[in-house]
């Protein structure tokens, strides 16, 4: 890889369902891209700018349907692009985002039954806008239900979205499976229900692969 060569930056965002471990692998990824010269931007949705910040804790605390759900979280996304993912990138950085649109087509559509037409009329608005933004590679940390379960069990309590049951998450994993296959160039899958380091040997596969 040649950074300098590279002009405008590269998105990578992570995804999975609540415990498959992708944030996790954040910070090793992060030092992954340092280590080969090149600037990188850590950011996280619903949030990244202090207007998304806020929306992301009333999404994530607060009672809601799924419309107000799905505008809010696309909202948080508009501020996002705008401040600064699309600036990033214009400027020639390296932006790693822990979640991005697939999360809303797994959660609001997979998971709330949400109207996917809409949630693409919304995806237009918001990255198609200008400025236009699309990843450029998707880590896909894919678990069972059951397995992420139990390690969320583990470690934290629930939000709204950790509340739900299993089936709710085995509906949010299809749900990324119809979007992984709808966008094969720039989805990777990978199998989160191996050890860490497994998985962390996956993550850098696909970085090389990528990137390398
Ligand atoms: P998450 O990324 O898992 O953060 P943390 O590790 O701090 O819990 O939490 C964000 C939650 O928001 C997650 O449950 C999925 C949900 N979400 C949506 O429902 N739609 C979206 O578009 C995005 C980006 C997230």
């Amino acid at each position: 890889m040649n950074p300098s060569k590279a002009g405008r930056g590269r998105f990578i965002t992570l995804e999975g369902i609540d415990g498959a471990g992708k944030s996790s692998h954040l910070p090793a990824m992060h030092e992954w891209l340092l280590a080969r010269g090149v600037d990188v931007v850590l950011s996280r949705e619903p949030g990244g700018t202090p207007l998304a910040e806020t929306l992301r804790e009333l999404v994530l605390h607060q009672p809601m349907d799924a419309l107000t759900e799905a505008l809010l979280v696309f909202a948080a996304r508009r501020d996002h692009v705008q401040q600064v993912i699309a600036p990033a990138l214009a400027r020639g950085a390296w932006v790693l985002c822990d979640r991005f649109t697939d999360a809303s087509f797994a959660y609001q559509g997979g998971g709330r039954g949400f109207d996917g037409n809409l949630l693409k009329t919304l995806e237009t608005w918001v990255q198609h806008g200008p400025p236009e933004v699309q990843p450029d590679l998707t880590l896909w940390f894919d678990a069972p239900a059951a397995l992420a379960a139990a390690r969320r069990a583990a470690v934290r309590a629930p939000d709204r979205f950790e509340a739900q049951d299993e089936a709710f998450f085995e509906r949010v994993r299809a749900g990324y499976a119809v979007r992984a296959a709808g966008a094969q160039q720039r989805f990777v899958v990978l199998d989160a229900a191996c050890s860490r380091d497994e998985v962390w040997q996956q993550v850098q596969a696909a970085l090389q692969a990528h990137f390398g």
